[in-house]
């Protein structure tokens, strides 16, 4: 069971775009995976057409005593979702309790064990959509992953951002002693600009073997399918954007790295 948070602090690079269809790509070939909303705007569990106003989710597992098993939701075959819940924000804002950081981190353990006790079948990726902000939201998820994918897209204002992100992360290895893989996928890629191009070949010289091989292409039907609760594979099976998320999920299974 590997828990992968989808992280980056900017917002609109395609973090959530990314975590529906590389979970439903995931499932698609056969995987049993769970995604975890941590974003408080709830877009995730939009996508499936739930109201974030009436589901509660991760915003009561994280601050009262419900577990995630209790709050997961099948959404599609092999595809599970714990939606944001109306309340998540407050954590954020939220001063009291010891050990706020870990939050996460105590229900997933907590998850594991019941599974094991019942000998239910365990998700084989759990895959944590982050908010746009480096609170204690995307803390908890940092501090409760085995690995990151950072989706980062082609202009150099998002250079900068990722350049934060990576110092606030290696900041928090170091007082912990640990560190996490991180994996890089480039997306809204217009493979004609020459600032897209140059911007991957950057990125591979930074972060050697980190960069998935698959780019994600700017394809308008990936923004439209939310909009039908549909994911790509459901909206348009044959656009360039499932070809990407597909590929994508190969790129994680088998470790492909772009050179
Ligand atoms: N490859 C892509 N091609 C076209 N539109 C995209 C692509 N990836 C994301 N989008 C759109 O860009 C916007 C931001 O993406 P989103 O996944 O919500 O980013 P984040 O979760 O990082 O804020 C959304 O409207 C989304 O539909
Ligand atoms: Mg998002």
């Amino acid at each position: 069971m590997k828990v992968i948070a989808v992280m980056n602090q900017k917002g609109g690079v395609g973090k959530t775009t990314t975590t529906l269809n590389l979970a439903h790509a995931l499932a698609l070939q056969g995987k049993k995976i769970l995604m975890l909303d941590m974003d408080p705007q709830g877009h995730l569990g939009s996508c499936f057409a739930l109201d974030t106003e009436i589901n509660s989710g991760m915003d009561e597992v994280l601050m009262t005593d419900k577990s995630l098993n209790e709050a997961i939701i099948n959404v599609r075959d092999n595809l599970f979702l714990v939606p944001a819940g109306a309340r998540l924000g407050e954590l954020e804002t939220q001063n009291q309790g010891a050990n706020k950081g870990y939050r996460l981190h105590t229900a997933l353990a907590d998850m594991k064990a019941e599974i094991a006790q019942t000998n239910a079948e365990i998700y084989d990726y759990i895959l944590v959509d982050c908010p746009p902000a480096s609170g204690l939201l995307a803390m908890n998820a940092i501090l409760s992953c085995d690995e990151m994918i950072v989706p980062v897209t082609g202009d150099y204002l998002a250079l900068q951002g990722l350049s934060r992100l990576i110092k606030v992360v290696s900041h928090i290895e170091k007082t912990l002693q640990r560190s996490t893989r991180k994996w890089f996928v480039l997306t809204r890629f217009q493979k004609q600009r020459k600032l897209a191009n140059q911007i991957r070949e950057k990125m591979v010289n930074y972060f050697p073997d980190q960069v998935f091989e698959t780019a994600i292409r700017e394809n308008v039907s990936l923004a439209e399918s939310p909009g039908f609760s549909k994911t790509i594979f459901e909206y348009k099976p044959k656009s360039n954007g499932a070809e990407d998320y597909e590929n994508l999920a190969l790129d994680l299974l088998q470790q492909r790295t772009f050179h």
